[in-house]
């Protein structure tokens, strides 16, 4: 039987990176997945494509995801293709500049911090209606290690992930008793087109301090987020759970 039979799961961001390849995973593992996408459209196509080809369900629909009126069309459409959304992963990435505070024009740390809200926010305004009748939904938001532990530079980034966390957790336990289960991933550094332009002598070092002595590929991540999406972890909510090899050990 599989993990996510039945099921119907909308991912933000699923055009590459970990959207991507949770996509994959969860259509593996029977889900109907919904592909967003913001720019990339030939790689979200090929996505959907990969999964129908090893017998899945998907489709991908095109929405910037810091934009309310676009979200509300994508779950519609979501809605309108397979009648409910049982998991949402809130993972599109936003991207913001890497500098020290003292350079950081205030515009670019608004700009970071309301889209990633505005999207967790109002992406959870669309699906969690649906889900309270239901009495029954899965919500993962894809944070980053960073929401806990500072990196210089990242100031805009910690600050919205941290937000984002203590907006999962106030979910979980706001809508707990309609059962729906809120939590967070919180990826470590991880292979993608986002760390790409990180030097390798940093990712090696980063490599070097982790305990699994390698960092995240996309699938690390994506296993974590099934374990949360299946039932098997039911009483699993407003939980932060780290996925970074051991180099944060909370
Ligand atoms: N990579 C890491 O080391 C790392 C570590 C910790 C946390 N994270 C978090 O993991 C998540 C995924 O990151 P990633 O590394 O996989 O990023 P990525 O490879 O750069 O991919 C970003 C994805 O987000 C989508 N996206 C960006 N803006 C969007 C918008 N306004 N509306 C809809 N989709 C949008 C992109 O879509 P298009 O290409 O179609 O525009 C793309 O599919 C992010 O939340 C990130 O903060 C990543």
């Amino acid at each position: 039987m599989e993990l996510l039979s039945g099921k119907t799961a909308l991912i933000t961001g699923a055009s590459r990176g970990i959207g991507a390849a949770t996509a994959q995973m969860l259509a593996a593992h029977g889900a109907a997945v919904i592909v967003n996408y913001m720019n990339s459209k030939q790689a979200a196509d090929q996505i959907v494509k990969d999964i129908e080809v090893k017998g899945g369900k998907a489709f991908a629909v095109q929405a910037d995801v810091s934009d309310p009126a676009q979200i509300k069309q994508m779950v519609a459409k979501a809605n309108e293709k397979y009648g409910q959304i049982n998991i949402m992963v809130l993972n599109a990435g936003f991207s913001f500049p890497v500098m020290p505070f003292l350079q950081y024009p205030w515009e670019a740390f608004e700009t970071k911090l309301t889209n990633e809200l505005k999207s967790a926010f109002h992406c959870c305004k669309e699906v969690v209606p649906g889900m309270i009748e239901r009495k029954s939904g899965h919500i993962i938001a894809v944070s980053s290690g960073l929401s806990r532990q500072p990196g210089f530079g990242f100031c805009a980034h910690s600050t919205a992930k941290s937000g984002l966390d203590a907006f999962a957790k106030s979910l979980a336990l706001e809508l707990g008793p309609d059962g729906i289960r809120v939590n967070v991933i919180a990826p470590g550094l991880t292979d993608t087109d986002a760390t790409s332009n990180l030097p390798a002598d940093i990712k090696n070092m980063i490599a070097n301090h982790t305990p699994l002595k390698r960092y995240a590929v996309p699938e690390d991540i994506a296993g974590a987020i099934l374990m949360l999406a299946a039932d098997q972890s039911k009483f699993i909510t407003g939980a932060y759970i780290p996925v970074s090899g051991g180099i944060q050990i909370i």
